[in-house]
């Protein structure tokens, strides 16, 4: 352990004690943790009482920020009356069949059902399983690979990080999997070759994951996984006939759509979900992160009625659906999720965001006008994203040694703005309270940080 901590600090102690997710631990070792104690609306506060601003909300999820009264209230009302029970064997409790209605109800998929479980990751491994059992019962067993994208994150199990086109998720694990696959990510910014139109551009996009399709044979593939907009690969908006050209070809092939709405759900991109900022319509979708502001571990899948069907048909003969997790639908998790939505109806929350991302974006928009080094400004409703490049023109890249995005969250760091840097694409997805004077002071902040990167890279 480096001797530059006091051995009973609490940075000594977890430094000692503690392995971090998507950490360097050398870095770690050497620099020791952000100690955070307390949170107060969209702001955290570290051991030293500084305040940082949340720019992230967290893991794109703390949307009502890191102290919501009402969900406190809800989970200690919860615990009081029931702190746990399950949901195998025919067990309900009345907030789970609250909460499984509504999220028919919020999600267009009425008549379906709703399953939940406790991470996003596992969310993810639900839709592909019930992929599974849909084809088998269809009299197509052979349909069982999955096609992500390149650059998706989808998750940290070893389907879910399979799933990821991100190779710092597969690196160490020897991932993906076999009979996970990868087609092109569609990135207008990066993806789209000289001269080619945007049409012309999903044509190809559309066109490779027909051949991808055709070389593996269609009668293999059991689903086809995205987000509506890709955030932690950099906040990557579809261009807007993407999802219809490639759902044509998903059709044609009997290929199951999955949509993660981790990220995009529950008002974050200006819809109530993401499927609806891009016209994705997806055939079962996972949800977590905003359905409970990530108060509580919880998330769920929404599915068509024919996919649930698939499962009572499997289990005609007296089986059980062999699947769970001992907290799926538990009753706090539950009951935070219904007051956390209960929050985002009366904020009218789409409208909210609505708002506030297109004061954020105007913001970013402009600074792009005094800052050569933004190649691009992106993204939908609070989840923006500034691709800073070497020359704007040619949209030329920093030299990855610079490491420009990395300085720069550091840099905004220090002036108390917490971001998350994806490669050189800033990205900024605030809790939706975000007020106009919390926006203004974001993007000060963000601009004196720039001001900052921008003078250091001339160095
Ligand atoms: C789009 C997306 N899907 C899935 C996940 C995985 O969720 P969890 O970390 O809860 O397993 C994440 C987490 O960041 C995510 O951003």
């Amino acid at each position: 352990m480096n001797q530059h901590f006091k051995p009973n600090s609490i940075a000594g102690r977890d430094v000692k004690a503690h392995l971090h997710s998507q950490t360097n631990p050398r870095r770690f070792e050497e620099q020791g943790p952000l100690i955070v104690t307390r949170g107060e609306g969209i702001r955290v506060f570290d051991d030293a009482g500084k305040p940082y601003i949340d720019a992230m909300a967290g893991l794109w999820c703390a949307s009502l920020g890191f102290n919501n009264a009402r969900l406190a209230a809800a989970a200690t009302k919860q615990y009081g009356e029931l702190g746990f029970y399950h949901t195998f064997f025919n067990r309900t409790h009345e907030p789970a069949t609250d909460l499984a209605e509504t999220l028919l109800e919020l999600t267009g998929m009425k008549g379906g059902k709703a399953y939940f479980a406790t991470s996003g990751s596992e969310a993810n491994e639900t839709m592909v399983k019930l992929a599974w059992v849909y084809h088998t019962v269809r009299g197509k067993p052979t349909k069982r690979k999955v096609i992500a994208r390149d650059r998706a994150f989808h998750g940290s199990t070893i389907a879910a990080a399979s799933m990821c086109g991100l190779t710092f998720m597969h690196r160490e694990f020897g991932l993906p999997i076999a009979g996970f696959l990868h087609t092109l990510c569609p990135d207008p910014y990066r993806g789209t070759l000289a001269g080619e139109s945007e049409d012309q551009f999903i044509g190809r996009l559309v066109g490779e994951l027909e051949k991808l399709i055709l070389r593996e044979g269609p009668d293999t593939i059991a689903a086809f996984i995205a987000e509506p907009i890709n955030a932690g690969g950099g906040i990557i908006v579809p261009p807007r006939a993407y999802f219809a050209r490639l759902q044509a070809v998903l059709a044609k092939y009997d290929i199951l759509c999955l949509g993660d709405e981790i990220v995009c759900g529950f008002g974050r991109t200006g819809n109530w979900f993401g499927k609806e900022t891009v016209g994705m319509k997806p055939d079962m979708m996972s949800l977590a992160k905003g359905l409970s502001s990530s108060y509580f571990p919880i998330s769920a899948v929404v599915l068509r009625s024919e996919i649930y069907e698939a499962v009572n048909e499997f289990n005609k003969a007296g089986g059980s659906f062999g699947h769970g997790f001992t907290n799926s639908g538990h009753p706090v998790g539950v009951a935070v999720a219904l007051e956390t939505i209960a929050i985002y109806n009366e904020m009218n929350v789409v409208e909210h965001v609505r708002r506030m991302g297109a004061r954020l974006r105007g913001h970013f928009e402009a600074m792009a006008d005094r800052f050569p080094i933004i190649g691009d400004v992106r993204g939908a409703g609070l989840m923006l994203g500034i691709e800073l490049v070497a020359d704007r023109e040619s949209r030329t890249p920093f030299d990855p040694a610079l490491q420009a995005g990395l300085t720069f969250d550091q840099i905004a760091y220090d002036n108390g703005l917490i971001g998350r840097c994806m490669g050189d694409t800033l990205g900024f997805s605030p809790p939706l309270i975000v007020t106009e004077k919390d926006v203004d002071e974001i993007a000060e902040r963000c601009e004196k940080s720039l001001k900052e990167l921008h003078s250091r890279l001339r160095k």
